[in-house]
């Protein structure tokens, strides 16, 4: 195994995971996500670990004073659609003095002290599972006491089903790896009982899980 910079996921040589690829842009939203942001109660510090192309920002900005969003630095830095318009993320919020941009380096090194986070559809993405404890670790470290976060992650759809049977797939650890013309993609398929699990080692306290069409939503604790 070897984590190459702007995550990159060598799982061995000439196979690289570009996690950057997998993120949606806002108009593939999901409803009941959509409407769970909506139903939350305000608080004063926020952060979304994973923010890809910000598709859940305004949604979860709504709710918060400020915000923190995380990523990798390609992800943050290259141009890319955003909304209709080609930008980087940074530019793109740059014009918001409520949300602050960090890396993941950037971020592991702030003495935050947030409220809530999120981590949506990241740890999928992640095809170590030792990089997925450190990623709920971090987080973890920079709630105050009591504070939570909501993991969601995807485990079942049927394209995951036709995906997994096509050619360019291989399965891999919990999960499976595409090879197409823009790099390989991993999916790794987290069951509720295994997010669980992983929160629970990484010092969380579970709140509350969802299931619903696939994904899972877990809110957990400092504690
Ligand atoms: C599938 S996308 C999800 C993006 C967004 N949360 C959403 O739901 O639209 C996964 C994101 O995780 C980011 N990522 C992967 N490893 C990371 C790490 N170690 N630290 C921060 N971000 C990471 C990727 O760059 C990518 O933007």
């Amino acid at each position: 195994m070897s984590e190459r910079g702007s995550m990159h996921y060598e799982i061995r040589p000439g196979i690289v995971v570009k996690t950057e690829n997998a993120a949606k842009p806002e108009s593939q939203s999901s409803a009941l996500l959509r409407s769970l942001l909506a139903d939350l109660p305000h608080v004063s510090a926020s952060v979304d670990f994973g923010c890809g192309k910000l598709r859940y920002c305004d949604a979860v900005l709504d709710k918060t004073d400020i915000l923190a969003i995380v990523d990798s630095e390609i992800q943050l830095s290259r141009m890319q659609i955003l909304k209709g318009t080609t930008s980087t993320i940074r530019e793109t919020v740059s014009r918001s003095n409520r949300i602050q941009v960090y890396n993941d380096l950037e971020f592991t090194k702030l003495n935050g002290d947030f409220d809530r986070a999120f981590c949506i559809n990241v740890l999928s993405a992640i095809p170590f599972i030792s990089k997925r404890r450190q990623i709920m670790k971090v987080i973890r470290s920079h709630l105050r006491p009591n504070g939570t976060c909501l993991y969601v992650v995807q485990y079942r759809n049927s394209d995951f089903h036709r995906m997994r049977s096509m050619p360019n797939a291989r399965s891999w650890r919990d999960g499976f790896l595409i090879d197409s013309l823009r790099g390989f993609s991993f999916y790794g398929l987290i069951s509720p009982d295994s997010l669980i699990s992983m929160a629970r080692k990484a010092g969380f306290a579970i709140c509350q899980v969802r299931r619903n069409e696939g994904s899972v939503y877990v809110w957990a604790s400092r504690r």
